[in-house]
């Protein structure tokens, strides 16, 4: 028997029920499946490195019940990868062998952590955070560990640094940049939020080199960096993400760190194949050529952009990038996307917890990372999805706050 071919999305996390969410939200009545390779309902990630591992019972994860699916006949593959694209058949092909046709394709496959890459990095007490099931294991792990030492001091190792020091263990971070959190935030923040992290009893070394982990009995014992030996009995690693786009490389569509798609975040290669999230390279208007974001914005934004485009109606892709992290007390937020090149002004909140970093290009607010001051996100967000720009002089001696509310009443009055 052969079905009629339908949506099959590759992938079951935060982008991937985006799109059947929003396909059958728009009123799509075609069949839809989803193949996800790892064995639970879609869950959301963000708590895997903070509050599942704080909270007294931990947190439920599932992004929504499986009835959700069973209601809208939407068929969850669970445990089911799939292994390759035959796009001249529009067929995917599952590890089982099983195969399906589609009518649209979308991969929304996500991205892996970068192994470690130094010696004894396969020892028991040696862990990466992505999946439940990491997230998981380091929480048994958690409960006896002493000396935790984090590797990387980007999103996931501070957030997992501060879940550890609140846990009672001795924590170091060993970040190999000369700061924290390089690829995304500024320079002028990073010394603050270092701080806050010192303050809060979790020691950094930055600038360091982890070469390698060493262990007795299979078991990791201590950490050996260029600055000296670091006790250990547990390592918690998280140096980046890398994109999984091999279906779509093997598939000889266009790749380059993410599968290339347009603004519809159709492949530029294939019209039947989109690609959505973490794993989609694509065009942005408040980029300089093609970007690849890591966030739950941009996976739920752009899942139901394709969603809704499959279901008829289509839009270029434009939505605000925006970004948080809870580390301990500390809640970084981040909208827009800062360069390098960018100017970038602190400016201090009315408690001595708040913080906001502006960043200017050609003096006007491309991007706002906070630090404790939700109110100043949220009035960031507003003002950068505006057409009318903010410029420096706009903000002399006034926030964000105060000026969107001053734009407001402005609209309202005319
Ligand atoms: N040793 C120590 N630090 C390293 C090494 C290394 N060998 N290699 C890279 N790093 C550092 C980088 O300099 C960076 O500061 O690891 C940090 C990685 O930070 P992120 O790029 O933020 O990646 P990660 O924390 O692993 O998060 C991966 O999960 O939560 C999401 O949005 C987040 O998409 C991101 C993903």
């Amino acid at each position: 028997m052969t079905s009629a071919a339908g949506v099959v999305v590759v992938g079951g996390g935060q982008a991937g029920f985006s799109v059947v969410s929003a396909l059958r939200g728009a009123g799509y009545d075609g069949p839809v499946t989803v193949f996800a390779d790892e064995p639970h309902l879609p869950y959301q990630r963000p708590p895997l490195s903070k509050k599942a591992h704080t909270e007294p019972d931990g947190v439920r994860v599932d992004l929504v019940p499986e009835s959700f699916y069973r209601e809208r006949d939407i068929e969850l593959r669970l445990g089911e990868g799939v292994t390759a694209l035959d796009t001249a058949r529009r067929t995917v092909v599952a590890g089982t062998g099983a195969r399906l046709p589609y009518e649209h394709l979308v991969l929304a496959t996500g991205a892996r952590n970068r192994p470690l890459p130094v010696p004894g990095a396969e020892l028991t007490g040696v862990h990466a955070l992505r999946s439940l099931d990491d997230a998981l294991a380091v929480g048994r792990a958690l409960a006896t560990a002493r000396d935790v030492v984090v590797v990387g001091g980007g999103f996931i190792g501070l957030e997992l640094a501060q879940v550890a020091a609140a846990r009672g263990a001795h924590v170091t971070v060993v970040e190999l940049a000369d700061r924290l959190l390089s690829r995304a935030v500024s320079p002028q923040l990073q010394e603050h939020l270092r701080d806050r992290h010192e303050r809060s009893g979790v020691r950094v070394l930055t600038g360091t080199a982890v070469q390698a982990i060493e262990g007795s009995q299979g078991r990791v014992r201590q950490v050996v960096t260029d600055v000296g030996a670091l006790p250990a009995d547990l390592v918690v690693y998280g140096i980046g993400a890398v994109p999984r786009d091999e279906l779509a490389r093997d598939a000889c569509l266009a790749v380059d760190d993410g599968v290339i798609v347009d603004e519809q975040l159709r492949s530029v290669s294939d019209p039947w194949i989109s690609a959505v999230g973490d794993c989609a390279r694509h065009p942005h208007p408040h980029a300089d050529g093609l970007v690849r974001l890591e966030s739950v914005q941009n996976a739920t934004d752009q899942g139901a952009l394709v969603g809704r485009r499959i279901a008829g109606a289509s839009a270029p892709y434009a939505s605000l990038p925006w970004f948080w992290s809870d580390q301990g007390d500390i809640k970084l937020q981040i909208a827009g996307l800062r360069a390098p090149s960018d100017t970038v002004r602190l400016v201090a909140g009315d408690s001595a917890e708040r913080l906001a970093a502006y960043a200017f290009r050609d003096d006007r607010l491309v991007a706002v990372e906070t630090l404790n001051w939700a109110a100043e996100h949220l009035a960031a967000r507003r003002l950068l999805e505006r057409d009318t720009p903010v410029r420096a002089a706009d903000l002399a001696g006034s926030t964000l706050g105060a000026l969107a509310r001053a734009r407001r009443n402005a609209e309202v009055r005319a």
